[in-house]
């Protein structure tokens, strides 16, 4: 008998992602319009709070559809470069050439002086960020201050647009009385002020922005109104006027919440497919070729200063929420089930050399806020293991930093293990001749799966194992 292999006409969406298609801008000229007060076809004067790697293209965003921004930072370097027409984020694809350009043509300066700014601006977004502590509560430090610094320039009029990740309830229970208290103003009254949460993936933050769909609640309704308008000003996106400040909040919650459940429940499915032995790749792409499973993938752990910080923002209010809390400790117990994987390969890890690829919580991304990659290096130097780590993006000294000892590409070394812990494509270019004494591969991200590796290492991924791996152009290997 003869199997007839057809292509199938369902794209699998590795990852449960679903294309948004970017939006061509078809915006006119905007009048200038002084003071703004919401009316459609008009652009006034804008500051945003934070110029990071969020707010920096967004100041470069308004600025291109007409608006005068003033970007405050409480970096004087930060400021200093946007002043000089120079983007200080380096891996945002058309950052740099956006600033120079706004900058040229006179739409975008920077201050270290938050309140002047605001009090000449009609519409002030505040993107700094939120964080939690070691208790796992929101570590406020940054936004409270980056409030208090505005409180003194809010005047008749301005909206105020937080678009930080936020618990629920806080734009209106925590940071409206401290603007209200400040400026002696009343909210949704006297000035305007809304939530609407930042939803950029970093690499990707321009196309982004003409692509997602743009959430907005106000306290009431003129400050939802008003900053829907504005987004609509700037953005080629569709704007959603939500109900309210805290559904918008809660939305940014649910969505990045929902994204950590999800790869936990694909750790959780790695690690059954590590029993049966079966490919959980393979599986992951079969069962999301219907459009109702979007299965996440499974990794050594989530990273950076969104997923595995916004599901503790729903905690801090909701401890009883339990698949969220199993979830969060499913993702952060990945680095320890790495490690005695490793440990049952090698015999132990005292005095292993042991290479860690990739520091920064994802590949191309120059962020460090809660990599895996630090309690990695931490567990496998408190095993006894010598740890070098190697990662594009970071010099020596930060390398050092993070308690690691650096790792020169293309040097020779009597490394007997390597762990990737970011799915760089410069992995796959690895010289396995430089490691001679090379026992295993640990693939964290499983994205060696289908690259040619040396008969002498062992192989193993995260729900992937050596038996299973597809060979580099072959059918899997039974
Ligand atoms: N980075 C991402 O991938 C991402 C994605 C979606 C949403 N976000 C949201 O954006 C927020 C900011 O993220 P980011 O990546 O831009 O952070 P970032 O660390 O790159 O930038 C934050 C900036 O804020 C400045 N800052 C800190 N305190 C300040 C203050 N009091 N006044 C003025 N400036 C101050 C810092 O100097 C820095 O330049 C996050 O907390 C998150 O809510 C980030």
């Amino acid at each position: 008998m003869s199997i007839v292999s057809r292509p199938s006409r369902v794209v699998s969406l590795l990852g449960g992602s679903i294309k948004a298609p970017e939006n061509p801008c078809t915006h006119v000229t905007p009048r200038p319009a002084t003071p703004w007060v919401g009316e459609s076809g008009t652009a006034g004067r804008a500051v945003v709070v934070g110029a990071g790697k969020m707010g920096l293209p967004l100041a470069v965003q308004f600025a291109r559809h007409g608006w005068h921004v003033t970007a405050v930072d409480i970096n004087p370097e930060v400021v200093a470069a946007i002043n000089e027409g120079r983007s200080h984020v380096g891996e945002e694809p058309g950052l740099a050439e956006g600033v120079a350009e706004v900058h040229a043509a006179g739409l975008l300066d920077a201050t270290l002086d938050a309140a002047a700014a605001v009090r000449g601006a009609d519409v002030a977004v505040l993107i700094v960020p939120v964080m939690v502590d070691d208790a796992q509560q929101p570590d406020y430090r940054y936004m409270d201050a980056a409030v208090d610094s505005i409180g003194g320039g809010v005047h008749d009029g301005v909206t105020i647009i937080f678009e930080t990740t936020l618990p629920v309830g806080d734009t209106r229970g925590r940071f409206l009385p401290r603007l209200e208290a400040a400026s002696g103003l009343t909210g949704e009254k006297d000035f305007f002020v809304a939530f609407s949460p930042e939803r950029l993936y970093s690499g990707a933050v321009f196309a982004n922005l003409s692509a997602y769909p743009k959430l907005v609640g106000g306290i009431g309704p003129e400050s939802g109104r008003r900053a829907a308008v504005f987004y609509d000003s700037v953005l080629d996106a569709e704007v959603v006027a939500m109900s309210c400040a805290e559904a918008a909040e809660f939305s940014k919650i649910a969505d990045t919440t929902y994204r950590d459940v999800n790869i936990a429940l694909a750790n959780d499915f790695a690690r059954y497919a590590d029993r049966v032995g079966v490919d959980i790749q393979e599986v992951i792409e079969a069962a999301n070729s219907q459009p109702y499973s979007h299965i996440h993938q499974p990794g050594i752990g989530v990273g950076g200063h969104c997923i595995p910080v916004y599901p503790h923002l729903l905690l801090s209010r909701a401890p009883d929420l339990e698949v969220v809390a199993v979830s969060r400790r499913t993702n952060d117990a990945q680095v320890g089930l790495a490690i005695k994987s490793l440990e049952g390969l090698l015999g132990g890890l005292d005095d292993v050399p042991i290479l860690v690829l990739g520091l920064t919580y994802r590949d191309g991304v120059k962020e460090l806020a809660y990599s895996r990659a630090l309690p990695l290096i931490e567990r496998l130097s408190f095993h006894g293991a010598a740890v070098y780590a190697y990662d594009p993006l970071l010099s020596d000294a930060e390398i050092e930093h993070c308690c690691a000892t650096p790792y020169h590409w293309g040097e020779r070394a009597p490394i007997r293990a390597i762990v990737t812990q970011t799915a760089d494509p410069l992995w796959t270019q690895i010289d396995y001749s430089l490691f001679p004494e090379l026992e295993v591969i640990f693939d964290g991200r499983n994205s060696l799966r289908d690259v040619e590796l040396p008969a002498t290492a062992r192989y193993l991924g995260i729900g992937v194992q050596a038996a299973t791996r597809r060979r580099h152009g072959n059918a899997p290997v039974r």
